[in-house]
């Protein structure tokens, strides 16, 4: 049967980078939760929905049609039609987008989709997030939770915005929000970010990029 590698953990621990590079290994399907998380905050805000009223954002969050490309060579996200990769990357998305993964519909509705996209891939797909090993796919193959010191990833998250030339006052709001991120994240009641009992834990703080790929590829393959 398909594989699934489910991969979860804080911001800027490594998952995107690391996960899309084992799905390119392996011949697997890459998916991005938190862009679809960050696509459906980057359409509230757009249409005036007040993302700090969470019956507001339950009524709303059956509207738009998010769709995740799971190529591993280039992934793709789409809302309504519209390619959103760009946006949901700014401090707006970044801001509120914990308020609205806190939202049980909206939660309802993206895991639907998560499941359906692993269904669909073909030889199987690499998956992450904060909830793939505890809620999405408990049967998961193989389950990773990457971490890294609290300094590290907000290192890494502001060497790759200063990379992408964003000026020095929204990469230190933005490396501060990190933090607040990743406590509202491990702290709602619905799917809270927390290590599932089965996860590989993986401390990347001192590991490089390459050796942090080696050692998920190594466990798929075994
Ligand atoms: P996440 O998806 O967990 O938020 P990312 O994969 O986006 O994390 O990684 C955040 C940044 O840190 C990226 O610029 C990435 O290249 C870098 N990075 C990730 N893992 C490592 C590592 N082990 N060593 C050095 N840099 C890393
Ligand atoms: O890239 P970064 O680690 O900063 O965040 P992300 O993976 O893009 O996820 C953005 C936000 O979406 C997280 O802070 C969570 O609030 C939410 N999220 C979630 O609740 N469940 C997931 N499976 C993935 C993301």
């Amino acid at each position: 049967s398909p594989v699934v590698v489910a991969i979860d953990g804080p911001s800027g621990s490594g998952k995107s980078t690391v996960s899309r590079a084992v799905a390119s290994r392996l011949g697997l399907s890459f998916l991005d939760t938190g862009a679809m998380y960050r696509a459906m905050t980057w359409w509230m805000l757009t249409n005036g929905v007040d993302v700090d009223d969470p019956e507001a954002v339950a009524i709303a969050c059956a509207k738009p049609v998010v769709v995740s490309g799971t190529d591993a060579a280039g992934p793709t996200i789409t809302v309504d039609g519209q390619d959103v990769s760009g946006p949901i990357r700014g401090p707006e998305v970044t801001a509120k987008v914990s308020a609205v993964a806190a939202v049980p519909a909206v939660r309802a509705r993206l895991v639907e989709l998560q499941r359906g996209c692993a269904a669909h891939a073909a030889r199987g797909i690499v998956a992450e997030g904060r909830d793939m090993g505890s809620v999405v796919f408990p049967d998961a193959t193989v389950k990773v939770f990457l971490t890294a010191s609290e300094q590290a990833r907000s290192e890494r998250r502001a060497a790759e915005l200063r990379a992408k030339g964003l000026d020095e006052a929204t990469i230190t709001a933005m490396a501060a929000d990190l933090a607040r991120r990743d406590a509202a994240d491990s702290s709602r009641e619905t799917a809270p970010l927390t290590r599932a009992a089965d996860a590989e834990l993986v401390d990347t703080s001192e590991l490089t990029l390459d050796q942090v790929i080696g050692t998920i590829t190594a466990l798929v393959e075994d």
